[in-house]
């Protein structure tokens, strides 16, 4: 079974995939850790990232290891756990050139499906699961919510980590992620056609999942 759940940055997919994978006792993939890891691979090569195939022999020449530990993604660079790491503010703004590149999405989307080959059930997250990587999954989720919720959402993520940056900056940032993500020619964010749209922005995380979980149900029983 393979559940995909995609939508733009900060509207709660991470967690809700992780913890409606930790419910249906499946194994959960965090896509944008993989491709914010290849990004601090190219920047510690120091390697011109509008360079496609600089980055492909980036990608072939390090070990990346993608794995799971207490329903979380580890993530590990030639065996050296960089989970921490690929969440700083650089990575967030360089991941752009990777997500632009048809060579390495091509690389990524081929490494995404061969882990959840692994897997009997899996919940996978990011932009282009169930347009792209998945196209064929048993259900689809894309969640939405309003930028500024986001914002919020992101701004208290911040907080817990003893950083802080104004709402506005934070906002603004958001948007422009939207905007890359939703323009480039290759895996662009949009919903699948038979994706199920979540509006997440009046909702705890608690009733995401609810519902998610409902609607993962309900397609289960007409199955069968
Ligand atoms: O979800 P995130 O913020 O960790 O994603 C990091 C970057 O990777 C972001 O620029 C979007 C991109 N991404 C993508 O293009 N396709 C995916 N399937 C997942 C992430």
């Amino acid at each position: 079974m393979i559940i995909t759940i995609d939508g733009p940055a900060a509207s709660g997919k991470s967690t809700a995939a992780r913890l409606l994978a930790r419910k249906l006792g499946a194994s959960f993939l965090d896509t944008g850790a993989m491709y914010r890891a290849v990004t601090l691979a190219a920047m510690q090569a120091e390697v011109d990232m509008s360079d496609q195939d600089k980055l492909l022999g980036v990608m072939e020449k390090s070990e990346f290891q993608f794995s799971l530990r207490d329903g979380k993604m580890v993530v590990c660079i030639n065996g050296i756990d960089v989970t921490e790491q690929i969440r700083q503010p650089q990575i967030t703004a360089n991941a752009r050139y990777i997500a632009s590149s048809p060579k390495a999405r091509e690389k990524l989307v081929e490494m995404q499906r061969q882990f959840a080959s692994g897997w009997q059930k899996i919940v996978t997250e990011g932009r282009d699961q169930g347009t792209v990587a998945f196209s064929d999954a048993d259900i689809k989720f894309y969640l939405i919510a309003d930028s500024l919720e986001r914002a919020r959402r992101r701004q208290a993520e911040l907080r817990a980590k003893g950083g802080d940056q104004s709402l506005e900056q934070i906002q603004k940032a958001i948007e422009e992620r939207d905007k890359s993500d939703e323009n480039r020619t290759v895996g662009p964010l949009r919903p699948a056609e038979d994706a199920i749209v979540v509006d997440t922005t009046d909702l705890s995380i608690e009733e995401v999942v609810e519902k998610l979980l409902s609607c993962v149900k309900e397609k289960c029983l007409k199955k069968n």
